[in-house]
């Protein structure tokens, strides 16, 4: 049997800094737990503009359909801030997300014991915490039709059409309950179906397949609203959630916030299975390019590693190892390392970006 592909995007800003950790790690990988992965590198965003004259090589994006796992860091940055709307950085991303059809966005929101003092909310709420949030992320009202800006009656209007088809619902609610199956087996599904006939439609759909198909799962439906209230009231009681591409957006960024910084986020994107079996899949920390920091050495590289930590688990089938990397991360941190992000101003000398991966790594 071959090797597991790796297609690595580095992109811009911090994007490069987090990813030789990651480098480091995958080498570690190969050397102690006889793991190796093919890995190929290419270009994203900003970098590829400046070399292609566009954010995504058609040669790149065909390798992204080829490989197991695509790991992207973050594209973006004030040199880019100017450049025409179709061949801005993020239209790279789009483009990897829209043509591998990366329907189920996975956020996981997780609090580190030892980073529990950074939340928002007081540490017993967050201590423990682990929630997967799943958002559809190719339809719904980003992309329904008709949009717009139009002229109507003398004045403009602005149109967004919310936007879902049953085998839409359908496809992500079956990822949400494989994954739920893995997690605690309990399955929450957020709409608006009080106000929203495609939110009627969203838990028509989520009830008759959890009837069918996941019995075991145990399935309960709340208001959007309400979730994001509960969120902040008593996150604990959630385990996997399913959500649309607006609402999931908006929650997936409240959960994020309970577990402390920006720097400790992954992310998963997945799609349809491959002749293997496995989803297409793109993994990416949550954060951007931080220009404010690119080349100082001084970003946190943990969320890229639990984003490879992530493909290790849904597109390697290692989920031992996973485990095994997360838990470094976890060690690592409540042996008191800290990049500058998750520390209070004025606290001891930060660990730079390579002393991080270097503890991981020890870990
Ligand atoms: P950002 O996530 O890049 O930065 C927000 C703040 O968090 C900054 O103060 C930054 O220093 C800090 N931060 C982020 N990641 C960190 C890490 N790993 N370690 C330590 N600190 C970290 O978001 P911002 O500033 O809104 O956007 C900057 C650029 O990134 C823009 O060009 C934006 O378009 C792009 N961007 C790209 C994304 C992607 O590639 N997926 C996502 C979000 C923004
Ligand atoms: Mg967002």
């Amino acid at each position: 049997m071959s090797n597991p592909s790796l297609l690595i995007l580095a992109g811009d800003g911090i994007g490069p800094e987090v990813m030789v950790e990651v480098r480091k790690i995958i080498d570690w990988f190969g050397s102690k737990r006889d793991l190796t992965i093919d890995v190929t590198e290419d270009l994203v965003g900003g970098a590829a503009y400046d070399k292609h004259g566009t954010p995504l090589h058609d040669d790149t994006m065909a390798h992204a359909q080829e490989v197991d796992a695509v790991l992207l860091g973050a594209v973006g940055g004030p040199a880019y801030d100017d450049l025409d709307f179709s061949v801005k950085p993020e239209r790279g991303l789009l483009r990897l997300r829209k043509e591998m059809d990366l329907f189920a966005n996975l956020r996981p929101a997780q609090c580190f014991d030892a980073l529990a003092d950074f939340s928002s909310l007081k540490k017993e709420l967050v201590a423990g915490l682990d929630i997967m949030i799943v958002r559809e992320l190719t339809s719904g009202s980003y992309f329904g039709e008709p949009r717009g800006i139009f002229e109507e009656n003398g004045e403009r209007v602005g149109i967004n059409t919310q936007r879902y088809t049953e085998s839409e619902i359908d496809r992500v609610a079956r990822s949400a309950f494989e994954l739920a199956r893995k997690r605690d087996n309990r399955l929450c599904s957020v709409e608006k179906a009080n106000v929203m006939e495609s939110g009627i439609l969203w838990r028509e759909v989520v009830t008759k397949i959890g009837a069918e198909d996941y019995p075991d799962v145990e399935l309960s439906h709340m208001y959007a609203d309400n979730c994001a209230m509960q969120l902040v009231r008593n996150p604990k009681q959630f385990d996997t959630i399913v959500t649309d591409n607006l609402f999931g957006d908006i929650l997936s960024d409240c959960a994020a916030m309970l577990t402390g910084s920006l720097g400790m986020l992954p992310s998963a994107s997945l799609g349809v299975p491959m002749e293997n079996g496995k989803p297409k899949a793109m993994y990416e920390p949550v954060h951007g390019s931080a220009p404010d920091i690119a080349g100082q050495g001084k970003a946190n590289p943990c969320a890229c590693i639990l984003s490879f930590a992530m493909a290790l688990r849904y597109s390697y089938d290692e989920g031992a190892e996973a485990d095994r990397l997360e838990a470094a991360v976890e060690k690592v941190l409540a042996d008191g390392v800290r990049t500058a992000d998750l520390m209070q101003a004025g606290a001891a000398k930060p660990a730079n970006t390579s002393e991080m991966g270097d503890a991981v790594i020890a870990a």
